[in-house]
């Protein structure tokens, strides 16, 4: 075999390995871990790249998905298509500028670089598309008139007070805030963790991933002790794909071999298996308490992380029974930070241990968005070590007798 053909047996399976593991793969390249290792700048993978020069190949659909949602259209607001290929779906033209909306959105997205760039006191993403349009083409410039309230006369008496009315009051609010390790403790008692310390050494959970299109993949993690974890996805064509990690390692396997982790991908295959620990917060010295925020009809503490130079982390916290309601990752990216949800709902209790049955990852691009809902949770069920190591390479298969 020549050394491309090589080469390009050895790519081609790498990538179907990621792909094999269908709504799994997608998630974990969008994770929101920052640009994936070996990404190269659109500039460089794109054909007509005027402003967006810098930005990650891996963040761009992000990107172009935030932006679609800032003002409420589809990718064929701004870009053209010629009919269909083959297999029926629409070929994109994505670099052509035949759309005057493109040319239009280009002159918007030099005007938010300069506005976060400029001496108005703003940082980088801070004003975005949507600050704007807010989901619509056509921004709104005016208040509507009559004025529910004046902002000259004093409110009518049981009226809700108007933000900045009472300084002082938010003030005191301020100062009562819980401190992260406060919190933490809050949690850990809320799931029932120390108590359950012991009987939860091991966790095999079983359950269904459903995603948009109709995509439904069924899953089982095991869990052992704080280091290691598996997640087996049921393949397209039947055979699992896993994914593990253990300690400083982690690998990833299918029907074509297995391989192991790079650091980054060891760290959102990590972030992954967090969702399923009984305990999915740690506190840490970057971390403080920013506030309350409503989470729904709850109210909830938020506590805010940078943990790197361009992720930010909020987690929030149900005020009253202190459990862990949802978590947000916010990435930086050229025009704006790029937003990832992670919403822990419908908490049971399994033999004194409260964990979600459904976890809900909401990306920008809906394609990476799905929905995990546990249907068995076990534990104390013996677990060898030797799950978690790398499997051996395959043995070189026979060649096959030419006919
Ligand atoms: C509001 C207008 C707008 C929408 C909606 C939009 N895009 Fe874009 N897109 C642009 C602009 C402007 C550029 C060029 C950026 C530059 O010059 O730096 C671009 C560039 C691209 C490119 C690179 C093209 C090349 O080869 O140079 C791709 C791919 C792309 N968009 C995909 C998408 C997808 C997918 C969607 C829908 C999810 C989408 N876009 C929605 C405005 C838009
Ligand atoms: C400071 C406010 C503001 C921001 C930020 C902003 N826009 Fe706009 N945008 C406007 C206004 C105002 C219009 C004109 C709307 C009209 O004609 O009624 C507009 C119009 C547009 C149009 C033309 C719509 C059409 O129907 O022809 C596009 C496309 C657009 N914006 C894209 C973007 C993109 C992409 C971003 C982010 C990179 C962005 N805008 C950020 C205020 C803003």
């Amino acid at each position: 075999m020549s050394k491309e053909r090589l080469m390009r047996g050895v790519v081609c399976a790498a990538l179907t390995l990621a792909a094999s593991f269908g709504l799994w793969g997608r998630a974990a390249r969008t994770s929101a871990q920052g640009p994936s290792q070996g990404d190269k700048p659109v500039e460089q993978t794109r054909k007509n790249i005027q402003v967006l020069k810098g930005l990650p190949e891996s963040q761009l659909f992000a990107e172009m998905n935030f932006i679609s949602a800032s003002l409420g259209v589809q990718c064929g607001f701004c870009h053209v298509s010629q009919g269909k290929d083959a297999q029926g779906r629409t070929n994109w033209v994505w670099e052509s500028d035949d759309k005057e909306e493109k040319k239009t959105a280009r002159d918007m997205m030099r005007m938010v670089l300069s506005v976060n760039g400029g001496n108005f006191g703003l940082s980088r993403g801070e004003v975005t598309c949507y600050t704007c349009h807010r989901g619509q083409t056509h921004p709104q410039g005016m208040p509507a008139l009559p004025l529910a309230a004046s902002a000259h006369e004093p409110p009518p008496p049981g009226a809700t007070p108007t933000p900045g009315a009472d300084a002082h009051a938010e003030g005191a609010a301020r100062a009562a805030q819980p401190t992260v390790q406060q919190v933490f403790d809050k949690y850990v008692a809320a799931v029932g963790a120390p108590a359950a310390r012991d009987k939860f050494q091991t966790v095999v959970i079983k359950g269904t991933a459903t995603a948009s299109q109709g995509r439904t993949q069924n899953f089982e993690v095991t869990l052992k002790g704080n280091d290691k974890g598996l997640l087996s996805v049921e393949g397209p064509q039947g055979g699992a794909m896993r994914r593990a990690v253990s300690g400083t390692t982690g690998w990833m396997s299918g029907p074509r071999g297995a391989r192991a982790f790079s650091p980054s991908e060891l760290a959102d295959a990590r972030r992954g298996l967090d969702y399923f620990n009984v305990v999915k917060f740690a506190p840490a010295p970057t971390m403080r308490v920013a506030g309350r925020r409503k989470v729904g009809d709850r109210d909830a503490i938020v506590v805010v992380d940078r943990p790197s130079e361009n992720v930010q982390r909020r987690y929030f916290f149900d005020a009253e029974t202190g459990l862990l309601l949802r978590v947000v990752t916010l990435t930086d990216a050229i025009l704006n930070q790029i937003p990832e949800q992670v919403d822990f709902e419908d908490y049971r209790d399994v033999d004194g241990v409260k964990l979600p049955f459904v976890v809900r990852v909401s990306a920008i691009d809906t394609f990476n968005s799905h929905t995990h809902t546990l249907t068995d949770v076990k534990h104390g069920v013996p677990v060898e070590d030797k799950l978690f190591d790398l499997p051996p390479a395959p043995p070189a298969p026979a060649a096959t007798p030419k006919q």
